[in-house]
């Protein structure tokens, strides 16, 4: 492996981040953050209509169904900060029921700007809604909301499609912690958690036959020879999704289909990989439904509702910061 100084020109913290995943002893592993640039963000909407994919229907039925009840829980008036948004699509359910009882402010919180985009246009037209976007990561992004919320507005976080899952269950715990030390006793956030179903079901949501998963994967590597002038070989890599069942997880890998050596040269980084040694991507984590408000409560919240959708197990949860 060599390492050599990075130029000027470049996302440091880009470039850090992956010759830090790629040089790591045992599994090479790259951050799920970086999925999520223009293309991948595209391709994740795409993936979230595959009829393999319940998970995002499962979400917007609950969202649907639920909004009026849920938003008759929270103390008004509030601001509400989201963190990864996507295209925000079925943040609306909570937004126009939301608005029907007061007017209110809605921080879209994302690390892709396209993902933002799509979510400024998605959204914009909803009367008595304003939009103040965040670009950037989900703490820095909430403690700017948080710093902006005036006196005696409550604030409402929510994290939707079950993307708590990517972080290890013990990261979960320690990513809720610190949501709470931004918030105030009394506000809200609300959590949606995708629940154990059969492996079948699972793998078949994560490696669908169309290859929109498999593209979404392999377009990490794209992004890489994009942006750090990398000569990644797309065909000598396959899309991978396991489940690992110790971490009840869906884990999705880039493997190797040849031994390989490939250079990052914006970042001074060649690497070799061996036949079938992989780059580990994604992890979603799966939960039980009773899991939640023990994690909530570990975090510094109380789980005060939970609605499940039965048609694809999933669970949102309405937690208040104790
Ligand atoms: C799995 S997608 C979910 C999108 C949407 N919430 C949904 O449920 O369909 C995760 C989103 O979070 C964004 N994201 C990932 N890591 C992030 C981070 N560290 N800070 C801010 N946004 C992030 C991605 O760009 C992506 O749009």
């Amino acid at each position: 492996m060599l390492r050599q100084p990075l130029p000027g020109n470049i996302d440091n913290a880009f470039a850090a981040e992956i010759c830090a995943g790629l040089t790591r002893t045992g599994q090479k592993e790259l951050p799920s953050k970086y999925l999520y640039d223009e293309v991948g963000s595209a391709l994740f909407e795409v993936i979230s209509v595959l009829p393999e994919y319940g998970l995002t229907r499962a979400d917007v039925r609950l969202l649907r169904r639920h909004a009026p009840d849920i938003v008759s829980r929270l103390p008004l008036p509030v601001i509400v900060a989201e963190l990864g948004t996507g295209s925000g699509k079925k943040t609306r359910w909570l937004l126009e029921a939301l608005a029907r009882r007061r007017p209110a402010c809605y921080c879209p919180i994302e690390i892709s700007r396209s993902a933002l985009a799509m979510c400024r246009r998605e959204l914009g037209d909803i009367e008595a809604i304003s939009i103040v976007g965040y670009e950037g990561e989900y703490l820095e992004g909430l403690a700017r909301v948080a710093a902006r919320r005036r006196e005696g507005e409550h604030l409402l976080v929510l994290f939707l499609g079950s993307t708590i899952g990517n972080f290890d269950r013990r990261a979960a715990v320690q990513f809720l912690r610190e949501v709470r030390q931004i918030l105030r006793t009394g506000d809200s956030l609300l959590l949606g958690t995708d629940l154990e179903k059969p492996v079948a079901r699972l793998l078949a949501a994560y490696d669908d036959p169309l290859g929109i998963t498999a593209a979404f994967n392999l377009n990490l590597l794209s992004r890489i020879n994009r942006e750090l002038d990398a000569d990644f070989l797309l065909p000598h890599f396959r899309h991978l999704a396991r489940y690992n069942s110790a971490a009840r997880s869906v884990e999705m890998h880039l493997r190797s289909t040849c031994r390989q050596t490939v250079t990052l040269r914006a970042a001074g980084l060649t690497l070799t990989l061996h036949e079938d040694e992989t780059i580990w991507t994604e992890s979603c984590h799966k939960y039980a439904p009773g899991e939640v408000p023990r994690i909530a409560a570990n975090a510094g919240f109380s789980c005060e509702a939970q609605w499940l959708d039965r048609e694809w197990p999933f669970a949102e949860n309405l937690l208040i910061a104790t």
